[in-house]
């Protein structure tokens, strides 16, 4: 399987795996023959690329992280959550749907953190297939399974990661209770509408922690998730590890999800330009440790993705060698030949210049 921007999709090319939309239902299933209507649907849909099979890359597989059919439900549930009605307060006799949402939040926490530990010592090699209309969703998945995925190699305990999940899953909920056509602007906000959205962290604490009996860390956490490094963040303008650990993790995920999204005003940006992004905000914005740990576990070549080389050729990536990020093994599409960045020595001089990508490059920052 490859992965293929928009731009480059042709008729007759065949769908690699189901595309999603954000509730987790099905818009077009794998193995799909590509006609000129459904590539029009995937544009009209938002989707900056999808994942195509074709015989040269027939070995290669994609890692989902987490099951299919979990990642499904776990839109569904996100949906769910970030769209039902629901007041600041419940009064819990007269509402059980709390009770019954914290069941869901906690099942599924325990389904992803399972998938994700189970995997070993494998790179994220994730790449966004969201559509901008329900971005939050999918952006709300992602960062939740990057967030685990980096608190495994922190070594942090099983309950640990759980807290770490569900904080993951719920800190944007306060969302809910902002204006709500601000978030649906389909351009840059101004300092007045920021402000506004900026309340979600206030009101996702709110809600989180008057509601539910998740623990104090997972409340902490979504207080946090948008404070800096450097004590510039909001709301509290915290410093250093005053800051909690899982919101040093969740912010990262969070604004590197952020860029590589593809948004209506913006294409997204690629994986490595944004992993550049965070170094140069390493100890600013984020903690230093936190992004060393994603610079060595999360491939900026994700496997799938094509790539060009300084000898001219362009490759597809196989498979990436946790801390070696720019040295992953490929194949070339011009000789098929397979290359070996990290170990051949015939390759010692061949680097990777950029992934291609069907999209002008955007140089603006991320949004909120
Ligand atoms: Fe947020």
């Amino acid at each position: 399987m490859k992965y293929r921007p928009l731009l480059k999709l042709k008729k007759g090319m065949i769908l690699g795996q189901d595309v999603l939309n954000g509730s987790g239902k099905v818009l077009m299933k794998e193995h799909r023959i590509l006609d000129e209507e459904a590539i029009r649907n995937l544009e009209e849909w938002g989707f900056p690329g999808v994942y195509i099979d074709d015989s040269f890359t027939e070995s290669i597989e994609i890692d989902t992280v987490i099951r299919p059919q979990i990642q499904a439900e776990a839109l569904k549930l996100i949906s769910n959550m970030y769209t039902t009605p629901q007041d600041k307060i419940v009064e819990k006799e007269k509402d059980k749907t709390v009770e019954e949402e914290e069941k869901r939040i906690r099942d599924m926490v325990q389904d992803i953190v399972g998938d994700i530990t189970s995997d070993g010592d494998v790179m994220y090699n994730l790449l966004n297939l969201k559509n901008y209309d329900e971005y939050v969703y999918y952006h709300t998945l992602y960062v939740t399974m990057m967030s685990v995925h980096i608190g495994i190699r922190l070594g942090l305990s099983r309950d640990e990661l759980n807290d770490l999940a569900t904080a993951g899953l719920l800190h944007d909920i306060g969302r809910k209770f902002v204006d709500g056509h601000l978030q649906e602007l389909k351009r840059p906000l101004a300092p007045e509408e920021m402000r506004e959205i900026r309340r979600h962290v206030e009101e996702g604490t709110e809600f989180v922690g008057s509601n539910f009996h998740f623990s104090k860390d997972v409340v902490k956490a979504i207080q946090d998730h948008h404070e800096n490094f450097d004590g510039t963040g909001y709301p509290n303008r915290l410093k250093g590890d005053k800051i909690s650990i899982y919101a040093r993790i969740l912010h990262v995920a969070d604004v590197y999800d952020a860029l590589i999204t593809k948004k209506p005003y913006r294409s997204e940006f690629r994986p490595a330009d944004a992993m550049e992004y965070l170094m140069a905000s390493d100890g600013q914005e984020f903690d230093p440790d936190i992004i060393q740990l994603f610079v060595d576990w999360v491939a900026v070549y994700p496997v799938g993705s094509e790539v060009r080389l300084s000898n001219g050729q362009t490759a597809i990536v196989e498979e990436n060698y946790p801390h070696f990020p720019l040295r992953p093994r490929v194949r070339v599409v011009e000789t098929g030949e397979e290359m070996d960045l990290r170990s051949d020595m015939s390759a010692l001089s061949v680097v990777i210049v950029e992934m291609v990508k069907g999209d002008l490059f955007s140089s603006e920052m991320h949004d909120f």
